[in-house]
């Protein structure tokens, strides 16, 4: 027997998650003035604008993973998110396009899964409802605002320019942003699952269920794409 291959883990995920988002919803968040200092105001995390390109350096091995590169573009207007895939000494990159209206393709030039989310993409302002102000952190070199939700995610943002400068996972996955380009696009023809994703036997169907807040399973979906591998793909 192999390893589950980590999508397998996202039904468990998911429902970490929901869990996670109910045994949070009672919790009080530090006040704004203990985070920032009597008087002052925490900072609110900036918006994602609603398109970018992002080359983002992903670290997997603390969850028994290898390391990324990852072409991510966002693009809220058309609701879809491509994370195109880049395993270290790996020709083959895998693509993870995520559609709003729940529908996950994950494929590379052999094989595609397909998996239907009950929740759409992240949307721009994803992080700023229940977020908690951590105060300020020097990461990657980058004098940086700290939040985290519900000790899910810790977000990075630069203080000077309001960029994500890195995000962690609680299950241990780091991601440093080492390109953002607000306004970057792909290209329509890019965003189109292969033939193989639609023909029987190879399309390989699953539906996820999940209850709770949608914004954290639109968070998990994130994570489960990001943190896809070869091994998504059976
Ligand atoms: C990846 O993360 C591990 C665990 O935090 C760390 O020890 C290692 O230095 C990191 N590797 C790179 C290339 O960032
Ligand atoms: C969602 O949109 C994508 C892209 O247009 C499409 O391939 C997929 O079938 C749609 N899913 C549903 C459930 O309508």
């Amino acid at each position: 027997m192999s390893p589950p291959p980590p999508l397998m883990l996202l039904p468990l995920l998911l429902l970490a998650a929901g869990s996670f988002a109910a045994g949070n919803a009672k919790a009080t968040p530090p006040s704004a003035a203990a985070a920032a200092g009597a008087g002052a105001p925490a900072p609110v995390p900036t918006p994602w604008p609603e398109q970018f390109h992002a080359v983002v350096f992903t670290n997997l091995t603390e969850s028994g993973g290898r390391l990324q590169l990852i072409d991510l573009y966002y693009d809220w207007p058309k609701g879809r998110n491509l994370n195109l895939i880049h395993n270290q000494l790996s020709g083959d990159p895998t693509y993870d396009v995520e559609w709003t209206n729940g529908t996950s393709y994950y494929f590379d030039s052999g094989s595609c899964r397909t998996i239907r989310f009950p929740v759409g993409i992240l949307p721009p302002d994803w992080l700023a409802d229940g977020a908690v102000y951590l105060g300020r952190e020097h990461v990657d070199g980058f004098d940086c605002h700290v939040w985290t939700k519900v000790d899910f995610i810790w977000y990075y943002e630069e203080v000077a320019t309001g960029r994500p400068v890195r995000w962690n996972f609680f299950n241990g996955m780091q991601q440093h942003v080492m390109s953002f380009e607000v306004g970057g696009v792909l290209e329509d023809s890019k965003w189109q699952a292969p033939p193989y994703c639609f023909n029987g036997d190879n399309a390989d169907t699953a539906t996820l269920a999940a209850d709770g807040a949608d914004v954290m399973n639109s968070l998990m979906r994130f994570v489960g794409g990001s943190s896809c591998s070869y091994s998504c793909i059976a």
